[in-house]
């Protein structure tokens, strides 16, 4: 049984969202979608002004007074300036104004609720590092990485923008947030319950832990994303890893390997044979949170239903160099839909450096999400999750050892009996849903599933290829928050 580098899944694929899950929104007519149009805007055209606020860099000890300045933008343009609802948007691992300009979703509906927009970035992402740029070569200047001191941030924030901005006192606020902004949403209304009125968490694994959910189940989410389109598609990627391996072992192989796929790098060693691997494996999972139901037009141009798009060439049986062909064919979906790319380079999955070592951290430290596959309920290389593994391996970058169960005893795992006023919503084609909660908890800790929606597709702006259950989601979404601010 091949055990490979077991972060290479886990690592950088919530990082990845952030900007393949960027795609175009465009300013088309609308008919189905029942907001009003000229609240809409083009994906470069979001109005918003940038502040930064003197942040303390530790909420829970005295000795360290140190601050840093956490970068916050506000769109106050929809807002009814005597208390009308704050919208605020808990940042996740990366440049907040992406986060901004890819939750469509807040501008839609800021008009109809005279929303001001909050959207806080998170510490040691884009402009928001405490100790500078070298922050990441210090192990103790990583400290204060930790999610509990994000939402301190945000809670710390919220009081000072309250107390500051005139006519915001009295206003209701309520959190959104998508994958890992997603939790850090959930988690806010649950920790600081008297300064959001509720949460929409789009998409977010809460439960991606270890005792909670099985290792396996992620994987077998992606599988069923391909399945859904041929079953010969899932055969035919389960059975290439096999087939690598045989090319691998040999000079003239991996010659092979590489002319046939245009890698940019010759793979040298049989070591290079699983990062190939890993990166084509990390491609049928990127393909599938991307999966959404029209063209996405950003870092990685891709299609419709790109999955589909993938699997069209993966549908007939093939062996030995046919079959290395037809993926070849199919992953030029996700890295060559414009013809304009000159080679494949298997260091890059269409993310840019952008938030991935902040990440990388996380998942050494609080965010450990197991993660396995067996190759038989899914379509991946047998990969066992071996935690010590895991744990020498962050060692070894970071200098610290992660904890398995922390966030667990810190949020409460699967036990919400407590919480109240949160949505999860999750897209069930989305590889995250395996994490996410797909039953309502109580009356008002309330399940949202979107059978034909990828990574928090919800929180994206109209488009008018929303399938219909998507548009029904949003128009529950918003009676919910409705029925939240009626009742402050
Ligand atoms: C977000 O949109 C604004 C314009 O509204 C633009 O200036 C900014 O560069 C965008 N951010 C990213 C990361 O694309
Ligand atoms: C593989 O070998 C080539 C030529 O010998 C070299 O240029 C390249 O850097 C090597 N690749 C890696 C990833 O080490
Ligand atoms: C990308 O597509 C174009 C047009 O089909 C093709 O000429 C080119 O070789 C492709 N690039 C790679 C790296 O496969
Ligand atoms: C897990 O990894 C450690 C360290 O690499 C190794 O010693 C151990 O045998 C592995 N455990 C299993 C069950 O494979």
């Amino acid at each position: 049984m091949a055990i490979r580098k077991v972060f290479s899944l886990a690592v950088g694929i919530l990082v990845l969202c952030l900007f393949l899950c960027a795609s175009s929104s465009k300013l088309k007519s609308n008919k189905k979608w029942h907001f009003p149009r000229d609240t809409r805007k083009a994906f470069s055209g979001y109005n918003y002004k940038t502040y930064y606020f003197k942040q303390q860099v530790d909420h829970f000890g005295f000795a360290n007074v140190d601050t840093f300045p956490q970068r916050y933008l506000l769109a106050d343009q929809y807002w009814n300036h005597n208390g009308g609802p704050i919208f605020f948007y808990t940042g996740n691992e990366g440049d907040i104004s992406w986060f901004c300009n890819n939750t469509g979703f807040m501008w839609d509906i800021a008009a109809e609720f005279k929303a001001l927009l909050v959207f806080a970035e998170h510490r040691y992402y884009g402009e928001s590092i405490p100790y500078g740029p070298d922050a990441f070569m210090n192990p103790k200047n990583l400290n204060y990485l930790t999610s509990e001191q994000a939402l301190a941030d945000f809670a710390d924030l919220i009081n000072y923008l309250k107390s500051t901005i005139p006519g915001a006192a009295q206003s209701p606020v309520v959190a959104f947030g998508g994958s890992y902004g997603g939790m850090l949403a959930a988690w806010f209304r649950m920790k600081y319950p008297s300064i959001v009125v509720g949460a929409l968490a789009g998409s977010a694994p809460i439960l991606q832990f270890s005792g909670i959910t099985g290792c396996e189940a992620f994987n077998e989410v992606v599988t069923r994303a391909f399945e859904r389109e041929s079953v010969e598609c899932v055969n035919n990627i389960r059975a290439s890893w096999q087939l690598i391996n045989s090319y691998g072992i040999t000079d003239v192989g991996r010659k092979l390997l590489q002319e046939v796929f245009h890698l940019c790098q010759p793979l040298n060693a049989s070591s290079e044979v699983d990062t190939f691997k890993d990166w084509l494996a990390g491609t049928w999972t990127s393909l599938a949170m991307v999966n959404y139901p029209y063209p996405a037009n950003f870092l990685e141009p891709l299609p419709a239903w790109p999955v589909r798009e993938c699997c069209k060439y993966l549908s007939n049986p093939a062996e030995s160099q046919g079959l290395l062909l037809d993926l070849f064919a199919a992953i030029s979906v996700y890295y060559n839909y414009t013809g304009q790319a000159t080679c494949l380079d298997i260091s890059q999955q269409g993310t840019s450096s952008l938030g991935d070592m902040g990440w990388d951290y996380q998942s050494c430290t609080e965010m450990v999400m197991p993660m396995c596959s067996n190759g038989v309920s899914d379509m991946f290389e047998p990969m066992e999750w071996n935690f010590t593994q895991y744990s020498d391996n962050c060692y070894k970058k970071w200098q610290i050892k992660p904890l398995l169960d922390w966030i667990t005893t810190e949020y409460g795992g699967k036990s919400l009996e407590s919480a109240s006023n949160i949505i999860f919503s999750n897209g069930l084609l989305d590889p995250w849903s395996s994490g996410g909660v797909l039953q309502s908890q109580s009356r008002n800790v309330i399940a949202i599933r979107i059978p034909d929606g990828a990574h928090h597709l919800d929180l994206r702006s109209a488009n008018d290829q929303d399938p219909y259950d998507l548009q029904s989601a949003r128009v529950q979404e918003v009676n919910i928050l409705k029925n939240w601010l009626n009742q402050v």
